[in-house]
């Protein structure tokens, strides 16, 4: 039995988050709000944020946010059921019988587990089945081993294959999409969402399985489609095949770190086992904290033009800050990990990963190529880049033994450039949203934040938020959802408060982040009845002329057809929507 939410309010009542924060990590008063550095990252000038009138914290520097639940959670690396149970016994709250943990088996995540398992196991039975998908594996390389090993499948090109599997085995529909799987149509039904595709597990370090990645046989798009944010997965927040090269990552002390499914199957497949995939994102801090349980040195296997690229050398700077060693191994152009092992072998493969160099000689020999040396505008650009790499490092002698080289490579004074790095500001804030700039840079992200914020306000701005704008106008799928959620407890008459809405997706990091993000964007809006109506219009004009564009080319394509009456229909309908938002 879920636990009921009413037990669950009374437990947030009681549970005060300034209190059960500051038991853990020294809080300052500031304001309303209380302060502190990030206890989730690394950080100088403290962005970590406490309101006790929201009862949710926010860092402005990682994203990291939520309520007294998301903050145990993730500090104590708790369940949620487990941190109801927790707080419950510190408050006093009776937790009915069999609610909690003990009854975790039938909790909403442990169904989303057992729902993957199954959807893993119809994948892998059609792709049993379809020796065309087999054919396809063979020609990538990959052996009955190990497609067994990651529990590789195949979505059958059907809209309706996983959901009528599902028929006899009681998980609706609702469910399903719940866990990504299928996805709901206009008119209320659903259909697959992996259709004739090759399905990769995404799966966490106890094997369950958390997610799908899914991808075509031949060359079309798009190459991969991915399961969305669910209660129990979250891009960014895994890394994938970690559960099989966790030890072998332990034993060799270090991880090669390579972007795709393919870059990580095929070299483990060669006997490489220490490496695991990002799958195509950037390395967040999460990987990075979840790597440093088995090693403290990684190995990013980068292809060349990205290597090279400064965005992809500043998200390193990351590892640094977090006491991870970074080397890079830089392929040949063109290849990628799959395709230099196909090409090569995985000898070879590890003659390379061995001449890897760190990563300051290797940014700084990057540098020495897009800059001269020589000159003095050169040597400040270096040092412009090198520095706040450099700033990261928080071992002394570390730190010190590098600006003695770096002063040694571009002949400049040593004190001159601690001087410089005394001036580097480290902080996240490249990354993220800056918040005190929020009625200047109403993007297109923070409009629909704000409104989702403005949304848990109560009062008659909320009211008027409700008015003017309905669930299915916001783009950002995630936000979308919560904004759903809040119209359904807004049309129960259900109290709504940001703290109270975190509680209600039962733990989803991403809606904690989410929201408290949003909260506190709002926080700093100052004229707030001016930015509403700013950001709903900002919201309605971007899909407008998103519809408009769509509109476009739906009508180019009538036209080619010589579809008159389609033509007409949409024509039509292009011609009111410019009319209507005229007036
Ligand atoms: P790549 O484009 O390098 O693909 O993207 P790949 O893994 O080498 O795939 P093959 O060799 O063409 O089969 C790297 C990773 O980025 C993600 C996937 O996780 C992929 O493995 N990706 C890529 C997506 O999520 N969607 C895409 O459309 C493309
Ligand atoms: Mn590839």
């Amino acid at each position: 039995m879920a636990i009921p939410d009413n037990i669950i309010d009374k437990i947030q009542e009681k549970s005060d988050i300034v209190e059960i924060i500051s038991a853990y990590i020294p809080l300052k008063k500031v304001g309303r709000n209380y302060k502190t550095t990030c206890p989730f990252h690394h950080e100088k000038t403290p962005s970590f944020i406490v309101s006790p009138d929201k009862q949710i914290y926010h860092c402005f520097g990682c994203g990291a946010g939520g309520n007294v639940f998301s903050f145990l959670m993730k500090y104590e690396n708790l369940q949620f059921p487990e941190v109801i149970e927790m707080l419950a016994k510190k408050t006093g709250v009776v937790l009915p019988r069999g609610a909690g943990r003990k009854d975790e088996e039938n909790s909403f995540t442990s169904q989303l587990y057992k729902i993957n398992e199954l959807a893993c196991q119809f994948f892998q039975s059609c792709l049993a089945n379809n020796k065309t998908a087999r054919d396809y594996l063979t020609s990538r390389g990959i052996g009955d081993e190990a497609a067994h090993t990651f529990k590789i499948g195949y979505a059958p090109d059907q809209w309706e294959g996983l959901l009528n599997f599902f028929k006899t085995r009681s998980a609706t529909s609702q469910v399903l999409e719940k866990a990504g799987l299928v996805i709901s149509n206009d008119k209320g039904g659903h259909y697959d969402r992996f259709r004739n595709r090759v399905i990769f597990p995404i799966t966490d370090l106890k094997n369950r399985t958390l997610g799908f990645g899914a991808r075509v046989l031949d060359s079309s798009l798009p190459k991969y489609i991915n399961s969305p944010e669910t209660a129990i997965y979250s891009k960014g927040r895994n890394l994938y095949g970690l559960d099989v090269s966790c030890a072998a990552i332990k034993k060799e002390g270090y991880a090669l770190v390579v972007e795709g499914y393919l870059d990580f199957i095929i070299p483990y497949q060669a006997g490489i086992k220490n490496i695991i995939a990002t799958l195509g994102t950037a390395l967040t801090v999460d990987q990075i904290t979840l790597l440093k349980r088995f090693a403290n040195t990684v190995i990013m296997v980068y292809d060349p033009d990205e290597a090279g690229e400064a965005a992809s050398l500043r998200n390193l700077d990351l590892c640094i800050s977090e006491d991870v060693n970074v080397y890079i191994a830089e392929l040949p152009a063109g290849l990628d990990p799959d395709g230099y092992i196909r090409k090569f072998g995985a000898d070879d493969f590890l003659k390379l990963v061995k001449s890897s160099k760190n990563l300051f000689d290797y940014k700084i020999d990057k540098l020495t190529k897009r800059f001269s040396i020589n000159t003095s505008n050169g040597k400040t650009a270096i040092a412009g880049e090198m520095l706040p790499t450099l700033s990261r490092i928080n071992n002394a002698v570390l730190k010190s033994t590098l600006i003695k080289k770096l002063s040694d490579r571009l002949s400049v004074d040593e004190e001159a450039l601690k001087i410089e790095l005394k001036k580097v500001k480290t902080g996240y804030s490249e990354r993220r949203y800056v918040p005190d700039t929020a009625e200047a840079r109403i993007d297109k992200n923070s409009a629909e934040l704000i409104v989702l914020a403005l949304l848990l306000e109560g009062g008659s701005l909320a009211g008027k938020a409700f008015a003017e704008i309905a669930p299915d106008e916001f783009r950002n799928s995630s936000v979308r959802e919560l904004v759903k959620l809040i119209f359904t407890l807004n049309k129960d008459n259900r109290q709504i408060s940001p703290a109270r809405l975190i509680s209600q997706t039962s733990g989803s990091a991403e809606a904690a982040n989410l929201i408290s993000e949003a909260v506190g964007i709002l926080e700093i809006v100052k004229d707030k009845d001016k930015t509403m109506a700013d950001c709903i219009s900002r919201i309605k004009k971007d899909n407008l002329r998103e519809r408009l564009n769509m509109l476009q080319e739906a009508i180019r394509a009538a036209h080619n057809q010589k579809d008159e009456d389609r033509m007409k229909a949409l024509v039509s309908e292009y011609n009111d929507l410019v009319k209507i938002n005229k007036t």
